[in-house]
């Protein structure tokens, strides 16, 4: 039984927790960021490893979250803190908790931006933008990289779409878990599913299907690199929203007698589907088009637009496909900000509105960083040396090479090592077998795993490459 019960809130049914752990979890992560890295790092066999990653470290490392929200009823740090006592351990092991928030606080900083940037295409797709440039195709490419660099070039365009942004983001958490975030992921996230196999079935029948197939799913691991492997890893914990407070927090609000072991199995699965999907709805109009699978950031925002303007029904196509992602990253969004939010909530006493307000705007004030760093504003070129020249590169880093990757790594030592096996046990509630399982991928697997993409992050690997 839990003593500890800080929070009350909770999610009202298994399936409202499921909605907002896979609508954390999908994002931009899946649609932006997996199928360019995944054309970057050689298609098939990259996914194939990634699918590994997932299922070996990505699951067990969710399941640690969640159980240390669920067990300590409060936001991470008091939550960690609660276990650990418990276990006659040291409360400084609250520094995860804390490491977590501050990672979910930084991600948003950038994460708003390019969720921005989503909904700023939407209002370009739908005002016929794409078809125009495609007006003349000699021109076509030039005319839709102009659109995107006139957009993160200009500070007031940028910081428009941000505000807009954020302030929705606010205003879902102002209302609460089961008024604001359960309500919201209730209508997008199924909204999002039926949009994107939309979006894929008319790829499918407008696109090369055949060869999007064969790029994803033919398996050729000559293509595989060391760094394809790394990235693997570091995106599955990207994509499943670890280590960055908010599944402890979603955690805290988990009612009890639901399985941690079968939903996080459930969310892992949901998420890597719209991995697929989205690679399935890209990349046939991708090689339809002769666009280059390994465009890394710009796919998304440079090269589908290129394609758009000349297709049958190009605009409203692209506006479906852009409200798409604008629902993926708002998902997530929410998510980020209810982990400071409820930081805020609990340590500080704050009525909820006022959380939502304090933390939105705080986060909105970092995301300046990476407002100026786009536009190439001066201040905000700063040489952080390996981390990147300017703020919003360096945040990148620091979250997801550094921030990210330690946290898995204390979180899986903690719940593997820390934690009283007892109450791991009665919280899992698994079968034998299941539970000795689930204990050397978190005491063993996990921990090597993630020590392995750290040390390549921070350079280490480089010296024997
Ligand atoms: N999982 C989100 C995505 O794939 C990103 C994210 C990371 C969200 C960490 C929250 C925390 O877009």
């Amino acid at each position: 039984m839990s003593t500890d019960t800080h929070v009350s809130n909770r999610w009202s049914s298994r399936y409202a927790y499921i909605l907002a752990a896979t609508g954390a979890a999908v994002g931009l992560g899946n649609i932006w960021k997996f199928p360019y890295i995944m054309g970057e790092n050689g298609g098939g066999a990259f996914v194939f490893v990634y699918l590994i990653c997932v299922l070996l470290i990505g699951i067990p490392v969710m399941m640690a979250e969640v159980v240390i929200g669920k067990r300590g009823r409060s936001t991470p740090a008091n939550a960690v803190a609660h276990v650990a006592t418990e276990a006659g351990h040291s409360s400084h092991w609250s520094i995860i908790g804390t490491m977590g928030v501050l990672a979910g606080f930084l991600i948003l900083s950038f994460y708003i931006v390019i969720a921005g940037w989503a909904a700023a295409y939407v209002f370009y797709a739908g005002s016929g933008e794409f078809s125009s440039a495609a007006a003349d195709p000699a021109t076509n490419a030039e005319a839709i990289g102009t659109l995107f660099g006139n957009l993160v070039s200009s500070v007031p365009q940028l910081l428009v779409w941000t505000t807009l942004t954020m302030t929705a983001v606010i205003y879902v958490i102002s209302k609460g878990v089961k008024g604001g975030l359960e309500t919201a992921v209730t209508y997008l996230m199924p909204a999002l599913l039926v949009l994107l196999v939309a979006i894929m079935t008319y790829s499918a029948v407008v696109g090369d299907f055949a060869a999007a197939f064969s790029f994803m799913f033919d398996i050729d691991f000559s293509k595989l690199t060391i760094e394809g492997v790394l990235v693997a890893l570091g995106h599955a914990f990207f994509t499943l929203s670890l280590a960055s407070g908010i599944m402890m927090v979603y955690g805290a609000y988990l009612p009890d007698g639901v399985s941690i072991a079968k939903t996080s199995i459930m969310i892992a699965i949901a998420d890597t589907m719209v991995a697929l999907i989205a690679g399935l709805a890209i990349y046939p109009i991708v090689f339809a088009h002769g666009l280059e699978p390994s465009a890394g950031p710009g796919l998304l925002f440079q090269s589908l637009p290129i394609a758009f303007g000349s297709m049958p029904m190009g605009d409203v196509v692209g506006t479906v496909f852009f409200v798409m992602i604008v629902f993926a990253a708002f998902t997530s969004a929410i998510a980020l900000l209810e982990a400071t939010a409820a930081y805020l909530e609990e340590r500080q006493g704050m009525p909820r509105v006022k959380a939502a307000i304090t933390a939105g705007i705080a986060i909105w004030i970092c995301s300046l960083g990476t407002v100026f760093s786009l536009a190439g504003t001066e201040w905000a070129q700063i040489n952080f040396g390996f981390m990147g020249s300017n703020i919003f590169d360096m945040l990148d880093y620091l979250t997801a090479n550094i921030l990210m990757p330690l946290g898995g790594l204390l979180i899986s030592v903690f719940v593997g090592w820390i934690m009283k096996t007892e109450v791991i046990k009665e919280e899992f509630n698994l079968a034998q077998w299941q539970f000795t399982t689930v204990m050397v991928l978190l005491r063993w697997v996990a921990p090597l795993g993630i020590l392995f993409v750290f040390a390549n992050s921070v350079g280490l690997l480089d010296v024997i490459k």
